[in-house]
């Protein structure tokens, strides 16, 4: 099977088993058949890059449907959706019943089974702050285990899932814990701005979805069109001096204060910055290259190869070291 309209890059593979399933049962069902130590779980493949041209293990598709309120306190409801709903679908679910909490996070491609693997996040909100728990089924023990939020060792576009755990669960449903009275976040200036230009005064988690989803398309590809994982490579974290080095010949470059107990601990840096200023922005090789709006996001304009893309990021990687000392880490996740 191609796995070609499975991964957003748009990578033309082939994948030695490919089989899909509706719900736990059907798992249970599958998972006998195929060999169990090459598993690749797949909701809308949009965070994956494969590198080879086969790939050679088995792609289950997960399609689990279902959103339910399982729990309602004074101040909360307790939502649990299959991991097979489609994120973005799900969001505009909760903001059509007033379940505030997910509304920065708009317009995110892929599903819900996904959003703790790199605890996606967007204009200040990851998915961490609304967690409840989830259930995951160990694919060597055949059981479902429950995780909740401690369980999971959340971090920037990091979970247990990613390391320690990497490859022995599939996650079915995520519970999330949303508010019945809206805290609005309209810190990261961007929304600000877009409400503005939209009018908006009074605010809503409607407006802000939409002021998310306004500003995420206006410099976001859409897969669609160009094949692409959103952001390639991670934002990097230096230390206070490392940052100091910088800004003394770049003063105008962006850096975030990362806060620990209260301890101003190091600076996080634009990488879509740091590859722009280095001249990368809009380059392209054959059918691979570095979005021209966006630096951060590396494109298949067509019939790129996987392993292209790679090299392209490769060579990225080297010179922003070589021009800033710093060491950017690859974001998407790399199949071999
Ligand atoms: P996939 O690509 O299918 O899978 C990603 C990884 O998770 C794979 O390793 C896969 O094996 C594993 N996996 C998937 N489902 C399961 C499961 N049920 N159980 C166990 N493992 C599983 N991300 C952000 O955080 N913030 C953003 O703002 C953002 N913007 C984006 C914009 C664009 C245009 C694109 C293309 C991507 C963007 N992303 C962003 C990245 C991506 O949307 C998220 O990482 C999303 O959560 C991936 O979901 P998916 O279902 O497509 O995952
Ligand atoms: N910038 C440039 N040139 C570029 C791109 C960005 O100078 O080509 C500068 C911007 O001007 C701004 C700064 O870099 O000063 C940050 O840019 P932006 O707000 O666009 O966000 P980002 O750091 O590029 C991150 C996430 C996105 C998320 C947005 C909004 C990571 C790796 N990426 O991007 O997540 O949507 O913030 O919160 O943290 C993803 O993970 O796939 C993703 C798209």
């Amino acid at each position: 099977v191609s796995l070609k309209p499975y991964n957003t890059f748009g990578i033309d593979v082939v994948a030695k088993q490919y089989a899909e399933f509706n719900d736990l049962r059907e798992l249970e069902m599958l998972l006998p058949l195929v060999d169990k130590s090459n598993i690749l779980p797949l909701g809308g493949g949009s965070n994956v890059l494969f590198t080879n041209n086969t790939y050679n293990g088995t792609v289950l598709k997960n399609n689990i449907k279902g959103i339910q309120v399982v729990n309602e306190t004074e101040d909360h409801f307790y939502i649990k959706a299959g991991s097979g709903e489609v994120w973005h679908r799900f969001v505009m679910h909760c903001i059509q019943h007033d379940y505030a909490g997910i509304e920065n996070l708009a317009l995110i491609p892929g599903c819900v089974g996904a959003s703790p693997m790199q605890n996606i996040g967007a204009y200040g909100v990851e998915i961490k702050d609304v967690f409840h728990s989830l259930e995951a089924y160990h694919i060597n023990d055949n059981v479902l285990v429950s995780f909740g939020l401690d369980d999971c060792d959340f971090g920037y576009r990091e979970s247990v899932f990613k390391r320690k755990l990497k490859n022995q669960f599939i996650i079915s449903s995520v519970t999330f814990k949303l508010s019945k009275t809206p805290q609005f976040k309209t810190e990261y200036g961007a929304i600000r701005q877009e409400l503005d230009k939209m009018g908006i005064h009074e605010l809503s988690i409607k407006a802000i979805s939409d002021a998310v989803i306004n500003i995420r398309s206006s410099k976001l590809p859409d897969p669609a069109k160009i094949g692409n994982a959103g952001s390639f490579f991670k934002n990097p974290v230096v230390s206070i001096a490392h940052y100091e080095t910088l800004k003394a010949v770049y003063p105008e470059i962006p850096g975030y204060d990362i806060i620990e107990n209260g301890m101003l601990t190091g600076k996080k840096l634009a990488a879509g910055w740091l590859i722009e200023k280095a001249g990368w922005k809009g380059f392209r090789q054959n059918d691979a290259g570095v979005h021209q709006l966006q630096a951060l996001v590396l494109v298949n304009y067509a019939n790129a190869k996987g392993a292209e893309i790679l090299e392209l990021s490769a060579k990225i990687i080297d010179d922003i070291y070589s021009k800033f000392q710093v060491r950017l880490e690859r974001e998407v996740n790399i199949i071999a």
